[in-house]
């Protein structure tokens, strides 16, 4: 395995392309992010064009220590408790700015999202220096988030002045969004989970991502700019087929001549390659992966997983749909928008 053991000249040639103004990558444990200087406007401009990313889109800042969160955001009692459990780790949290904030940073709000990653690599970086970074995930916008340097290479290229290499992100989706301005919401599920988080801090969470899966369709829309419904998309359409339907679902595809590459869990697997084998040369899957039901591990691959089938040929990714109880939340709502706008009768009209 290779030996991610923290390289200081690295950590400080990546902060010194931070105070040039210059972008860095780096690895968290949810995903690798795409830092600028979060004190830096021109840096913040360059970060928001390379990304090509709408102005309005507030950005999370990222800093190694409850304490230097303190210099950004205003923390009440319950962002304290939460700081305190969670930080290191997956979770954001949507506070009143401090008055040096930029408007750049919070898409014009009185609101900044701030975040202390739980990464070896993330934490040298943030320390060293010494300031916030303000980092939206390292692809162009709309695309599947990279949980590999390869990946981030592959999606900017160029447009980056260093990309750091570190372990792989162990949470492998984008962290938990809780907002503690105005009614305390979740704005974007991740691993960590509504329950954990209504346990610490003692606040009634409103699930405010529920609103767009057609729950709760009665409730305000989410002061998320960045949660549109399309987001977080591979290239080809992407089908999601709950686990009574699949194989309906695949020889609909079949009988238009369509193959499909598909993301099924283990125990649909015997089925699946019997029935597709029995279609002998028709083969319906072009290429398939299937994996455990435990949704811890199901995230951590997913965008990996879904770069894979994305890049074999294929007319789209069939995904089986993965049960809907609160740990599998942030996978289905990444699924959900991977999918957004993608469905059999539009892939048929395109045939
Ligand atoms: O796990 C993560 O959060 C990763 C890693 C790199 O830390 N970052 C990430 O950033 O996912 P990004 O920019 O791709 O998503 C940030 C989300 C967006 O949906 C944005 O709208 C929301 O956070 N956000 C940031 N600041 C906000 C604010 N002040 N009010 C409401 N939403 C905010
Ligand atoms: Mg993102």
């Amino acid at each position: 395995m290779k030996d991610f053991a923290i390289d200081q000249k690295e950590i400080e040639r990546a902060c010194q392309f931070l105070r040039a103004g210059q972008l860095v990558a780096f690895p968290t444990e949810t995903v690798y992010g795409l830092g600028a200087d979060a004190g830096n406007a021109d840096a913040i401009g360059k970060l928001y064009k390379v990304k090509g990313r709408p102005g309005n889109h507030p950005v999370i800042v990222h800093l190694h220590e409850l304490a230097a969160v303190e210099n950004w955001a205003f923390l009440s009692r319950e962002a304290k408790l939460l700081g305190e459990t969670f930080w290191p780790g997956p979770l954001t949290l949507i506070l009143p700015r401090k008055a040096h904030v930029s408007a750049l940073l919070t898409g014009g709000q009185d609101t900044v999202g701030v975040r202390v990653p739980a990464h070896p690599t993330a934490l040298a970086l943030l320390s060293k220096f010494g300031s916030g970074v303000a980092a939206p995930s390292a692809n162009k916008f709309g695309k599947l988030s990279p949980t590999t340097a390869a990946a981030v290479k592959e999606g900017l290229g160029e447009e980056v002045a260093m990309v750091l290499d570190g372990i792989a992100p162990d949470i492998g989706i984008e962290s938990t969004i809780v907002s503690l301005v105005g009614e305390p919401s979740i704005l974007r599920p991740g691993m960590l989970l509504p329950e954990d988080i209504a346990a610490v801090c003692g606040l009634e969470l409103k699930l405010a991502y529920l609103k767009s899966e057609g729950e709760n369709a009665s409730e305000k829309v989410v002061k998320a700019p960045g949660t549109l419904d399309s987001h977080y998309a591979p290239e080809r359409p992407l089908i999601l087929v709950e686990r009574g339907k699949l194989a309906e679902v695949l020889l609909e595809l079949g009988q238009k001549g369509l193959a499909c590459n598909l993301l099924a869990f283990a125990d649909s697997k015997g089925s699946i390659e019997e029935f597709d084998q029995a279609l002998g040369a028709k083969r319906l899957v072009s290429r398939s992966l299937f994996v455990e039901r435990q949704a811890r591990d199901y995230a951590r691959g997913l965008y990996g997983n879904l770069r894979q089938l994305d890049q074999a040929d294929a007319a789209c990714i069939v995904v089986e749909e993965p049960e809907s109880g609160s740990a599998w939340h942030g996978v289905r709502d990444r699924l959900r928008r991977a999918g957004h706008g993608s469905s059999l009768q539009s892939l048929f009209l395109s045939v």
